[in-house]
């Protein structure tokens, strides 16, 4: 069965219109789903009105699944297997730990030495306007890079610190940040890494590298600013407009991700996500 995509952008992603994880798939189909995902990155399945056990059966096919005890604090207290991206104020009425969640470009537990290897995000709530999320591809971002650049860059690792934030409100979660970087100490990861499964060179930084291994801030930050900015020019990105009951997956060894704060704070957007566990990478920067 050739399975009906429309492309997303003419950077990456694909919507694949004709499935409906309600129903049984075969492997021979999730196969097909699979080959998409590595062709074009990310995938959109609209109108999954689906259970959160399906929504963690489903995501098993890519792989196995994190248990988050890396964010402890946003995690499903029903479900280890999901990870919550809300606003929706905790029981006690203090506001959500994960309201401010991906504000920054990133790509998911990248300051872990086992960074995802792809993430499904199922939209819950969501205002009537804004909340997108924006994608970039940073295989197209690497291959248009000069040579001579690529030859710079090469050998650098970037040092990733968990719960960096563009929001430094002092509500905003300081003891979840404490609390983070506490189980999460700086990783180093390569700058270039080969997707294992494509053999595909991509870079891999983000917002929350700040500075290259062996080198000072001061000196990293340039080079830093300059291939984040490269990677998140328009020609690389696709602009995700969520509807409710969508489901994105990406492939966090090729592309990044930031949450835009673009809408009403009083409304309710509330996301829930799966992890797929990729292959071991990067290692513990002492002292960083
Ligand atoms: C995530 C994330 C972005 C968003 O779930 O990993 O970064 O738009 N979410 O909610
Ligand atoms: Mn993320």
């Amino acid at each position: 069965m050739a399975l009906k995509l429309r492309r997303l952008s003419n950077a990456l992603g694909a919507e694949i219109c004709d499935i409906d994880l309600n129903k049984p798939m075969s492997e021979s189909t999730f196969g097909e789903i699979h080959r998409v995902f590595l062709d074009h990155a990310i995938l959109l399945l609209r109108g999954q009105n689906i259970s959160r056990e399906q929504h963690i059966e489903f995501s098993r096919r890519f792989g196995e699944l994190d248990d988050h005890k890396s964010l402890p604090s946003d995690r499903h207290p029903d479900y280890p297997e999901l990870l919550l991206v809300t606003n929706r104020p905790n029981a006690d009425g203090t506001p959500s730990e994960s309201r401010y969640t991906g504000r920054l470009w990133h790509t998911d537990l990248s300051y872990t030495t086992h960074p995802a290897l792809g993430s499904l995000l199922k939209c819950y709530e969501l205002p009537e306007v804004g909340g997108d999320t924006l994608f970039c591809n940073m295989t197209m971002a690497y291959d248009a890079l000069s040579g001579g650049m690529k030859k710079l860059i090469a050998d650098l690792h970037g040092i990733h610190i968990s719960g960096t934030r563009k929001i430094n409100q002092q509500d905003a979660g300081e003891a979840r940040r404490a609390e983070v970087l506490k189980l999460n100490p700086p990783i180093a990861q390569p700058v270039v890494r080969i997707h294992p499964e494509t053999g595909r060179k991509a870079l891999y930084l983000g917002e929350k590298v700040k500075r290259f291994d062996g080198m000072t801030e001061a000196e990293s930050k340039p080079l830093i600013d300059y291939l984040n900015k490269h990677a998140t020019q328009p020609e690389f990105v696709y602009r995700h407009q969520w509807r409710q009951h969508d489901i994105v997956v990406w492939d966090n060894r090729c592309t990044m991700h930031q949450a835009l704060g673009d809408f009403d704070e009083t409304r309710l957007r509330h996301m829930e996500r799966t992890t797929v566990m990729g292959t071991p990478s990067g290692y513990v920067v002492a002292g960083a």
